[in-house]
């Protein structure tokens, strides 16, 4: 039996450590047949040792996206392992200190600016930079918390990712006609090391098993994984602008 990805070439964003959720996405894409190639960011050695512990060692290319040369050239590296793309994950996301867990009056502009420049902004960036690789039938992918409502602690950063859920929108109205689908995956809360980093972080995952009707186990990415590959797959032909919630259905409950 073929995978679900079988024949697909994905770039994968956003690996830092083997909790990551960018890390499981890549190890289930394998898994179902994609040829993965990774992005990191700053430390590269480390991402380059995470990325060797995938079932197939992926390559990995420098991507800070708030570095135009890298963007600028990203689509050239890209091509130096893969020679088109079929799908794009993005799963970055970054708030100074001010921004997360802090008082949210005191959160200064700057810092601000920089949360939603790498959390959200970005999100277009790389899909720009890497449009001329991208078929049609491609899907782009972006990583989400649920930003229609004030969470305890997430503060700017539900700021950032209501900006994200508005870029998918544009996003996904611009890419259409190239027939590219652009959809983020609204996750529960999973133990990574971005989700360690908020102050408070307990406060938003107390009791998401507890009200979601399917339960929520915050150590295990595998579902979130699961579902970025079949956004990634050609099962969802018809969906593009879309938030796909993967949090055991807390969304749809009113506690
Ligand atoms: N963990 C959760 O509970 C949860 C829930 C919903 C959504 N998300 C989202 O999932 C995505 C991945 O986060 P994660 O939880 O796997 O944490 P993570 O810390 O493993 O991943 C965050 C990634 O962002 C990258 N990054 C930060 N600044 C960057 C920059 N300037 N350029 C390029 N990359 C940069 C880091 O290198 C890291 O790989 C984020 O968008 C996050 O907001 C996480």
């Amino acid at each position: 039996m073929s995978g679900l990805l079988e024949g697909k070439r994905l770039l994968i964003t956003g690996v830092i450590t083997d909790a990551s959720i960018a890390f499981h996405a890549a190890r289930v894409a394998q898994e179902q047949g994609a040829q993965v190639v990774l992005t990191g960011f700053g430390r590269l050695s480390l991402v380059e040792r995470i990325a060797k512990r995938l079932p197939e060692p992926a390559p990995v290319i420098e991507l800070d996206v708030q570095n135009t040369e890298h963007l600028d050239t990203l689509a050239d590296r890209v091509r130096e392992h893969v020679d088109g793309l079929d799908g794009l994950l993005h799963s970055i996301a970054f708030a100074p200190a001010s921004c997360l867990g802090a008082p949210f009056l005191d959160a200064p502009s700057e810092d601000v600016a920089k949360a939603v420049d790498v959390s959200a902004y970005s999100y277009k960036a790389v899909a720009k930079a890497v449009l001329p690789l991208l078929s049609r039938g491609s899907s782009i992918v972006g990583m989400d918390f649920d930003a229609r409502v004030a969470w305890p602690a997430y503060n700017w950063m539900g700021v950032a990712k209501a900006a994200l859920e508005s870029v998918n929108r544009y996003l996904a109205r611009d890419l259409g006609e190239r027939g590219i689908r652009v959809n983020l995956v609204a996750a529960g809360p999973v133990k990574t090391m971005a989700a360690k980093s908020i102050p408070g972080f307990e406060e938003l995952e107390n009791g998401w098993g507890d009200r979601a009707p399917l339960g929520w186990d915050t150590t295990d990415p595998t579902p979130v994984a699961r579902s970025i590959c079949a956004v990634l797959s050609d099962w969802l032909p018809a969906t593009t602008g879309s938030m796909i919630w993967v949090d055991g259905g807390v969304h749809a409950t009113g506690q």
